[in-house]
C-alpha cells in the first residue's frame, strides 16, 4: 500500500485572497459541495476573524460538508482561535489552522517580537486551539525565508503542544524545488518529535514554482499538500490542485503516495470556480485549460487517432473533459430540474428560490435548446447576484451599425428608483458600460474586460468579468447571458454594487495585535 498524499483545498481561504475573488457564504457552500464530490481531504472554508459575513460563511460550509474536514483559519491570537472554534462546532470533522510568521524580517519588522516570543505565542494558540478540536495544524508563516535552526526549535514546541499537522509555507514564493525538498527532508530529521506529526506545504507560485517545490516536498516526505483549484490564491496564487493530484497520478511510477481525490470531478470544480470567481482559465493551462487536450498539429492528430497514447500521457475522460454532455432541455419538468440541481449540490432553501431560478432555466431554454451542468451553475450563480443586489439591470437598448457610432441606453433601479441614460462608445459593449458608468458613477478604473463561453456553439452562454478598482479596493463582476452585450452590462452592474458596499473584512496576514 502506498501512503495516502492529504489534499487540502485552500481555495476558499488563500483563494479568496486572489485581488476582487471574494465569495459569497452561498457560494462557498457551493464550491465545498463540489470539491467535496472531488473528494480533497481538507477544505479550508476561510478565516472566521476576518469579519461576521467569513465566521457565517465558515459555519455553513461546516454545516452543510459532511465528508471532508472542514478547517478554520486563524491567528496565533486568543480571539482568532475562539472565533475559529465557535465557527466549526458543528462540523463532522474539524480542523484549527494556527499561524505565526517565523522569517527574521516578518518577526522583526511585522511582529516585533523576538523569537522566544513567537515561540510562546504558537504554543498558546496550539493549546488554545486544542480547546475546540484535536485536530490542529500550525504553520511558521514565511517558513521559505525562516531560519532552520529556529525552524526545528518553534515546530519541536508545537508538536510537543499537540500540533498533529505541521504546514511548512513558502508564503512569498522564494523556494526552489531542490532546496525546499531538502528543507523538509532536514527539518524531518532533526526535530526529534517529528515523527508525531505529518508534515504539509504550502506553496505560492511568485517564480512560476508552487507546483514543482509541493512536489519536491512530496519526494521528500511531505503528505499534505495545500493547493487550490485553478491555482487560485494571494498574488500569483498557489499551487494547483488539479495538477499536483494529477501528476501524483500519472506519474504513479515515480510518487511514493497516493490521493484519494475523484479526478473525474476536476473540470466541473474548476468551471465552476472560473464562473463564481470571475478568474477565468487560460486555454494553455494544464489539466483545466480548453486547449489541455486539444491537437493541433496533423502530426499529433494523426498519432492520436492511430493510439492515444502516442501523444496523450492522461484521458480528458479522466479529469471529467467528456461530462460535458446535455443534461436538462426545454420540455424537462420541475421535478427532474430540482432532482438534477441536487446532484449538481444545490439546493434550495424557499420554493420561492426555486421557481425562480426554474423559471430562468425555462427561458434558457427557449434560446438555447441544450443546457449543461455548466449553463445551471451560471444561471444560479447570477440569480444569486441579482437577488442581493441595490443596483439592478432593468432595460438595455443597443444600435449598432456598420459606419455608425454604436449607442446604448440603459435604464437601472437603485433602490426604489429607476434612472435612464445614454452613452456612445466604440462598440455596444463599451457604449453599454458608459451608459451604465454616467449613471451609477463609480469613478474606477476598468482593470479587466474578458468574455468566456460557458459551453461551446454561438448560442452559448457567455460570461464576462469586469474588475474595477478604485483607490486600492479591487473587485470583480460577474455576469452570464446568451447576449454577451446584455452579459457585459450585468457583469458592470454587479461590480459597481460590490465596490460601493463597505468592506470590512481583515486580511489574515495583517499584523492583528500579535
Ligand atoms: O502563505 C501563507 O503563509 C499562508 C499561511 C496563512 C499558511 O497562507
Ligand atoms: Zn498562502
Amino acid at each position: 500500500m502506498k501512503d495516502k498524499l492529504i489534499i487540502f483545498d485552500t481555495t476558499l481561504r488563500d483563494g479568496e485572497q486572489s485581488p476582487g475573488a471574494s465569495m459569497t457564504r452561498d457560494e462557498k457552500v457551493r464550491i465545498a459541495k463540489a470539491l467535496e464530490r472531488l473528494q480533497v481531504d481538507v477544505i479550508e472554508a476561510g478565516f472566521p476573524a476576518a469579519s461576521p459575513g467569513d465566521f457565517e460563511a465558515v459555519q455553513s460550509v461546516a454545516n452543510a460538508v459532511s465528508d471532508s474536514i472542514v478547517c478554520g483559519l486563524a491567528r496565533a491570537l486568543d480571539r482568532d482561535i475562539d472565533r475559529a472554534g465557535e465557527a466549526l462546532a458543528n462540523a463532522n470533522q474539524s480542523r484549527i489552522h494556527t499561524f505565526i510568521a517565523t522569517s527574521p524580517i516578518h518577526m522583526k519588522m511585522k511582529l516585533q517580537m523576538t523569537p522566544d516570543e513567537v515561540i510562546d505565542h504558537a504554543v498558546k494558540a496550539v493549546k488554545r486551539a486544542l480547546k475546540y478540536t484535536d485536530n490542529v495544524e500550525f504553520s511558521p508563516e514565511d517558513a521559505g525565508r525562516s531560519d532552520e535552526d529556529f525552524l526545528c526549535r518553534i515546530l519541536e514546541a508545537v508538536i510537543d503542544a499537540g500540533a498533529t499537522t505541521l504546514n511548512i509555507p513558502d508564503t512569498v514564493g522564494y523556494s526552489v524545488p531542490e532546496q525546499f525538498g531538502a528543507t523538509i527532508k532536514s527539518l524531518m530529521q532533526r526535530i526529534p518529535n517529528s515523527d508525531k506529526a505529518i508534515f504539509s506545504v504550502h506553496c505560492h507560485n511568485d517564480l512560476g514554482l508552487a507546483v514543482a517545490n509541493s512536489l519536491s516536498a512530496v519526494m521528500n516526505g511531505a503528505r499534505q499538500v495545500e493547493c487550490t483549484i485553478n491555482g487560485l490564491g494571494e498574488r500569483a496564487g498557489n499551487a494547483a490542485l488539479e495538477e499536483v493530484v494529477m501528476a501524483v497520478k500519472t506519474r504513479k511510477d515515480y510518487f511514493p503516495c497516493q490521493t484519494g481525490v475523484n479526478t473525474q470531478e476536476i473540470v466541473s470544480c474548476s468551471k465552476l470556480i472560473s464562473t463564481i470567481t470571475g478568474f477565468p482559465v487560460q486555454p494553455n493551462k494544464a489539466i483545466v485549460g480548453a486547449n489541455a487536450f486539444a491537437h493541433e498539429s496533423g502530426i499529433h492528430q494523426d498519432g492520436v487517432l492511430k493510439n492515444r497514447e502516442t501523444y496523450e500521457i492522461m484521458r480528458a475522460e479522466d479529469v471529467g473533459w467528456s461530462a460535458n454532455r446535455m443534461v436538462l432541455g426545454k420540455h424537462s419538468g420541475r421535478n427532474a430540474f430540482k432532482t438534477h440541481m441536487a446532484e449538481l449540490g444545490i439546493e434550495f432553501k424557499t420554493e420561492e428560490e426555486l421557481n425562480d431560478i426554474f423559471f430562468r432555466f425555462k427561458q434558457l431554454a427557449d434560446k438555447k435548446h441544450e443546457i449543461f451542468d455548466e449553463d445551471l451553475q451560471a444561471l444560479v450563480s447570477d440569480a444569486s447576484i441579482e437577488n442581493e443586489e441595490h443596483i439592478k439591470l432593468v432595460a438595455l437598448k443597443v444600435c449598432s451599425e456598420t459606419g455608425e457610432t454604436p449607442m446604448a441606453s440603459v435604464t437601472i433601479r437603485i433602490n426604489d428608483q429607476e434612472l435612464t441614460g445614454s452613452a456612445t462608445g466604440g462598440g455596444a459593449v463599451d457604449a453599454s458600460l458608459r451608459a451604465i458608468e454616467s449613471l451609477v458613477k463609480t469613478g474606477a478604473d476598468l482593470q479587466l474586460y474578458s468574455v468566456n463561453n460557458i459551453t461551446s456553439g454561438t448560442d452559448s452562454q457567455g460570461e464576462v468579468t469586469v474588475r474595477l478598482e478604485k483607490a486600492g479596493r479591487i473587485v470583480n463582476g460577474m455576469g452570464s447571458d446568451t447576449d454577451i452585450v446584455i452579459a457585459s452590462a450585468k457583469a458592470y452592474i454587479n461590480a459597481a454594487n460590490k465596490l460601493l458596499m463597505p468592506n470590512a473584512k481583515q486580511h489574515p496576514q495583517a499584523t492583528g495585535d500579535v
